[in-house]
């Protein structure tokens, strides 16, 4: 099967720029807050897999490590606006520092969902967002990132986690889907 050609946007060395700086912010943040249990990320399958993989070994923290699956996404490429998460089994996280890792945020209503849910089930002690990509061009609720590498534009990016109908996830750059 032959391979489209695909617009590069940000390289390898970029991307892994940009996460080390996002992780160095987070140090940072959580060092100062002096937390007395590990920081929680939690990161959204499937697109968050490599972004959370690359910044988590950043951060010089203690860290436990969770996921949920949620997406907005049908394989269109126009988010359905339905929320579908097939997986949102988590431990007893109650009083707990959270930090949310995503891909991007699109709409914003997978991130505003998973707020809800996760302030409604455990009272956290705080909950922020890391996400690697914020098209705020197309945002349909008001959610805001705490933590975010890269602003783009209104495109289909795919690679580095990210998939057009299931496809180029492992790409290890991003790059655009026209
Ligand atoms: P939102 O709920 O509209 O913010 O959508 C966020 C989810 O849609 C992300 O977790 C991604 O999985 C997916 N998504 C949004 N934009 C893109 C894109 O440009 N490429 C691939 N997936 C995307
Ligand atoms: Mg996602």
């Amino acid at each position: 099967m032959k391979q489209k050609k695909l617009k590069i946007l940000y390289s390898q060395s970029q991307i892994q720029e940009v996460v080390k700086k996002l992780a160095k912010k987070i140090d940072k943040h959580y060092a100062k807050i002096k937390s007395s249990s590990p920081l929680v990320v939690i990161s959204v399958l499937k697109g968050a897999f490599i972004f959370t993989a690359d910044l988590i070994r950043e951060i010089n923290l203690p860290i436990q490590l969770e996921f949920v699956r949620i997406s907005s996404y049908g394989t269109k490429k126009i988010s359905s606006g339905k929320i579908e998460a097939p997986l949102l089994l988590l431990p007893d996280l109650s009083g707990r520092d959270l930090l949310i890792a995503e891909d991007i945020v699109d709409s914003g209503k997978t991130i505003h969902f998973l707020k809800e849910y996760l302030n409604d089930q455990f009272r956290p002690k705080s909950l922020k967002v890391a996400c690697l990509l914020n098209k705020s061009a197309r945002r349909e609720v008001n959610i805001k990132a705490d933590y975010i590498g890269f602003e783009v534009g209104d495109h289909f990016l795919v690679g580095y986690g990210l998939d057009s109908a299931e496809k180029f996830r492992h790409l290890p750059y991003l790059a655009i889907d026209e």
